[in-house]
């Protein structure tokens, strides 16, 4: 089953279209949105990240999805929920995560979606736990955790394997979401 599309008041949350590609390589390459991350991608692994979660959305019934922001028509980057299965005391796993272009950050897109698709991970795909993580100094992305209700353990913290030891961005905080309703 693949993901359905989800709507928002502003959103529409959907499967990937070949046109998103162009943004996603531009935003992928901007100091800015890849700052906690590694490295800004190339264009080619821009390209083959984005197959990567197509193919997630395609066979599951979640992913992370493309963010259009319908009066605009434009694709502005993906929210969604991913299987992770690295090495680490809390996985395997569902994480959220998130990455907007940077013209449309501070305009609550990512929490109105988000909030979306909490609600849809509970309540349709009823899972019991949601969590995400970050490196230490991603303040955005934390902040977006603690409006979604998530809470933060300092014993979770971890050195996410897939850096190397020194690397400045392997400290990592972990935040959960437990489903009360289950
Ligand atoms: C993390 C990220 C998605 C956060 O995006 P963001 O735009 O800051 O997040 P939000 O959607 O919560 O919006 C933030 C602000 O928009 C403001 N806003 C403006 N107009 C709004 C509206 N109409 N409705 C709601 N909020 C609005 C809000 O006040 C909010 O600020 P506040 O929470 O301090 O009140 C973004 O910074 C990003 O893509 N970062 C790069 C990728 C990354 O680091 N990902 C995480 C890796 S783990």
């Amino acid at each position: 089953m693949q993901a359905p599309s989800l709507s928002t008041k502003r959103l529409l949350l959907r499967q990937w279209k070949e046109s998103d590609l162009p943004f996603f390589a531009k935003m992928n390459r901007d100091e800015k949105v890849m700052r906690y991350f590694p490295s800004p991608l190339s264009t080619k692994e821009s390209d083959s990240l984005a197959a990567k979660i197509q193919k997630e959305l395609r066979e599951k019934p979640y992913g992370l999805w493309a963010v259009e922001v319908v009066s605009l028509g434009v694709f502005i980057g993906f929210v969604g929920l991913h299987y992770q299965d690295f090495q680490a005391a809390f996985t395997p796993c569902i994480e959220i995560g998130w990455r907007l272009g940077f013209e449309y950050w501070g305009k609550g897109y990512a929490f109105e979606a988000a909030i979306k698709i909490v609600n849809y991970a509970f309540k349709t795909l009823k899972l019991k736990e949601i969590v995400s993580f970050t490196t230490l100094e991603n303040k955005r992305s934390r902040h977006l955790m603690e409006k979604l209700g998530m809470t933060h353990d300092m014993k979770d913290n971890f050195k996410h394997p897939k850096l190397p030891e020194k690397h400045p961005l392997r400290p990592h905080v972990l935040y959960r979401l437990i489903n009360q309703e289950i």
